[in-house]
């Protein structure tokens, strides 16, 4: 991304007593709020969803690393509230479309495996993986926008999660690879 020079007029400009209002009201911190209220429903939507895909898992591994994102969901919840409170922004939620479809893929998958089965828990880290994906781009994406514009403890906040994120992805291939796939494979 190409770097912002620094202008005389752009620092005159901030040290304004009205800059924080300017901030506020413009396109680009409108949409970074909506993003934040976003990912905050989806959040709350994945403590509910990791505790369904957590009871129908056959492996114990499974259920644990579904038990252990799930408390990592609730304190990616409250980083959120905590970011709100930074921006000086109300904790809202936004309905998201997309966590929602996710969520009612895993449901399908559970539906269409048979319980106690391995390829039920292979297909659940392919639905697992595909949130973290849609939560990592998420964070990601705002973790930018944060250092643009400049809101710098809010970006260090929003990485914290992104990282979890990444590692609950790169966890979840493990299991997949190391173990359940083969079993999959040979069931039958
Ligand atoms: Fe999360
Ligand atoms: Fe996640």
């Amino acid at each position: 991304m190409a770097k912002k020079e620094s202008h005389p007029i752009d620092t005159m400009d901030k040290s304004t007593d009205n800059s924080d209002d300017k901030m506020k009201k413009s396109a680009l911190h409108k949409f970074f709020i909506s993003a934040l209220q976003d990912i905050y429903y989806a959040e709350h939507a994945l403590v509910d969803g990791l505790e369904k895909m957590q009871n129908s898992a056959t492996t114990e591994e499974l259920q644990d690393a579904f038990e252990d994102h799930q408390l990592q969901t609730k304190k990616h919840i409250s980083r959120l509230e905590k970011i709100f409170g930074l921006l000086d922004e109300k904790v809202e939620k936004k309905e998201c479309e997309a966590i929602k479809g996710l969520i009612k893929e895993a449901d399908e998958i559970i539906k269409s495996t048979k319980e106690g089965t391995m390829t039920r828990d292979a297909a659940l880290i392919i639905a697992a993986q595909k949130i973290e994906h849609y939560e990592i781009a998420t964070y990601g994406g705002l973790v930018q926008l944060a250092i643009t514009m400049e809101h710098h403890k809010v970006a260090e906040l929003l990485e914290k999660t992104l990282i979890e994120e990444e590692e609950t992805d790169d966890n979840l291939t493990d299991i997949a690879e190391t173990s359940i796939n083969f079993e999959a494979e040979e069931e039958n």
